[in-house]
């Protein structure tokens, strides 16, 4: 028996991403419904051989026994219809940032906090694309040495501002003006995502900075993150320095991290081997690589960290834990 699936953003980035996820890992589709706004009502996707009508997206959508419902369609989309969804017997995977940091929703990384996904009261979060390929790096880090405190400086593709990013950078290099970002994003990088906070950081670092302790169970760490998007279709980079309580052997970080499940070493400077993001895009796994002693403290290293953000940064962490669900629970 196979799940009832809906897919909500279907024509989005993301949305349409879920889709080449699911079919590239078999997941069991009994019945697959396809939603986005008015706007992209009839139109036609085809899954697996098959054309699917979008249906707009509305209140009654849930009504006729849908299992799990992946949701990437923004926050307001998800605040309104992820409760009606699952008021309806409907479990929602929700990828926006609405329901991330409600002590009700588990937030979940399938290599990191699996367990969480236990306590699920119909919605479970689906982290910051820049968040899921940090943690994934640092829990088996954390595990061993105990971290203390983490700097986070990020280079993050277009691609994670949905299409209207994506076009930017296109429509740019020709010459034409920005519309989704308030600067060129072509032969430029722009140090903000999202909007900015009172205490002068942007959302996007506060959502890795808060996600980051909710996910590993550690609200005492110490983080600062500062974000930046950069001229890069697909696949977000990060340079994560971090601080242990324990001392260390760097060969030991190196062979922690290429034995950790959904982690790919990348790290033979002498052969010019590191993580890029021309590397990354379109693998699932986080690629870890230029591991190597902070030699300004005690016990802290620099790491650079890259990831697919549409995959395991969004679709492939989301599919995860719809797998999850239908081994828990289904
Ligand atoms: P649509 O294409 O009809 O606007 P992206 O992040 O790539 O911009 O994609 C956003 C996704 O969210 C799209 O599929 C978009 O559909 C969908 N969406 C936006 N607003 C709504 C809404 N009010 N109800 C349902 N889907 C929405």
């Amino acid at each position: 028996m196979g799940v009832r699936l809906a897919v909500v953003g279907a024509t989005g980035m993301v949305g349409r991403k879920f889709l080449d996820v699911l079919k590239e890992r078999n997941f069991p589709i009994d019945k697959l419904y396809l939603f986005a706004s008015s706007k992209s009502a009839g139109k036609t996707i085809n899954f697996n051989g098959k054309d699917y009508v979008v249906e707009e997206l509305k209140e009654d959508s849930f009504d006729r026994g849908i299992d799990i419902a992946l949701f990437s369609a923004g926050a307001s989309t998800s605040l309104k219809f992820a409760p009606i969804a699952a008021s309806k017997g409907c479990v929602v995977v929700d990828n926006s940032s609405a329901w991330r940091m409600d002590e009700n929703v588990p937030l979940v990384v399938p290599e990191v906090n699996p367990e969480d996904i236990k306590w699920h009261k119909g919605i479970i979060a689906n982290p910051n694309c820049s968040t899921i390929q940090a943690v994934v790096a640092l829990k088996p880090l954390d595990d061993k040495f105990k971290i203390k405190r983490i700097i986070y400086s990020t280079y993050q593709a277009v691609s994670g501002a949905g299409m209207g990013g994506y076009e930017d950078l296109v429509n740019g290099i020709k010459g034409e003006a920005p519309k989704k970002f308030p600067h060129p994003i072509a032969y430029n990088l722009i140090p903000h995502i999202d909007v900015f906070l009172e205490n002068g950081y942007t959302k996007e670092e506060m959502k890795m900075i808060n996600e980051t302790k909710k996910i590993m169970h550690r609200p005492d760490l110490k983080i600062t993150a500062t974000t930046v998007r950069v001229p890069v279709f697909y696949g977000h980079s990060e340079s994560i320095n971090v601080e242990f309580e324990k001392s260390f052997d760097i060969n030991e970080v190196k062979e922690t991290l290429k034995n950790s499940k959904g982690i790919v070493l990348m790290d033979d400077v002498n052969n010019n081997v590191y993580p890029m993001p021309i590397l990354a895009e379109g693998k699932d796994e986080v690629f870890v690589g230029r591991i190597r002693r902070d030699e300004s403290v005690e016990n802290g290293i620099n790491m650079w960290v890259v990831a697919d953000n549409i995959r395991k940064g969004a679709a492939t962490n989301a599919v995860q834990i719809a797998e999850l669900l239908i081994k828990n629970i289904i």
